[in-house]
C-alpha cells in the first residue's frame, strides 16, 4: 500500500541511527514475543502525529482487512472451525473469551470472565498481557488506537 512509502523513510532513519546518532526513544516493544511488523513499529517511533492523516485516508476502507490485521493473521484465522496458534476469529465479537470448543485455550483466558465487546478488545489489544495476564496470546498489542480500531471494527464483521 501507498501509506508505507512515508513510514519507509522512517524505518530506514531509525535503522541508520541506531548505532551512533542519539535517540531511538524508548522501544519497550523490542521485548515483547513477536515483533509488530514494520509499519507498527514506524508509527509507534516518532510519528503518531504526523501520521494523522494517513490513518484519516486508511480508515475509509473497512470492509476488508486493514492492514494492522496482518499481524494476526500470523496466528488466527478468520474461517470458523479454522484454528492455528490462536482460535479462529470469526464471530468472535460479542462472544465469550474462550467460546471456540475446538481450541484449547490457557486457563487464564478460559477463566478470564470476558465477553469480546468494544472495551474489552481495546484493551486486550492494546496489551493482551496486561489485560489477561497468563494469556498464551503472545503478542506485544497494537498502541496505535486508530489502528486498534480498524482491527476491531473488522473483527465486528467477521
Ligand atoms: C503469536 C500468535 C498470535 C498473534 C500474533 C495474535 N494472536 Fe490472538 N491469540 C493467540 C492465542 C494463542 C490466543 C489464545 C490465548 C489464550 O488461550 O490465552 C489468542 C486469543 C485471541 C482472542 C481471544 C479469542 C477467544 O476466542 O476468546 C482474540 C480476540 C485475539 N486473539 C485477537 C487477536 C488479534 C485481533 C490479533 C492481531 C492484532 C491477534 N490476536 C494476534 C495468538 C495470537
Amino acid at each position: 500500500m501507498r501509506k508505507l512509502a512515508p513510514f519507509a523513510a522512517l524505518i530506514l532513519l531509525a535503522g541508520c541511527g541506531q548505532g551512533a546518532e542519539e535517540p531511538a526513544a524508548d522501544t519497550p516493544e523490542t521485548a515483547a514475543p513477536v515483533e509488530a511488523p514494520m509499519e507498527d513499529a514506524a508509527v509507534e517511533a516518532p510519528a503518531d502525529d504526523a501520521a494523522a492523516p494517513v490513518e484519516a485516508a486508511a480508515t475509509a476502507a473497512v470492509a476488508a482487512a486493514p492492514a494492522a490485521f496482518a499481524q494476526c493473521k500470523v496466528c488466527h484465522a478468520v474461517e470458523a472451525g479454522k484454528n492455528g496458534v490462536g482460535p479462529s476469529l470469526a464471530a468472535v465479537f460479542g462472544a465469550k473469551a474462550g467460546h471456540v470448543e475446538t481450541y484449547t485455550y490457557s486457563p487464564a483466558m478460559k477463566n478470564s470472565g470476558l465477553t469480546w465487546d468494544e472495551a474489552t478488545l481495546n484493551s486486550y489489544l492494546e496489551g493482551p498481557m496486561a489485560k489477561v495476564p497468563g494469556t498464551k496470546m503472545a503478542f506485544a498489542g497494537i498502541k496505535d488506537a486508530a489502528k486498534r480500531q480498524e482491527v476491531i471494527d473488522y473483527l465486528k464483521t467477521l
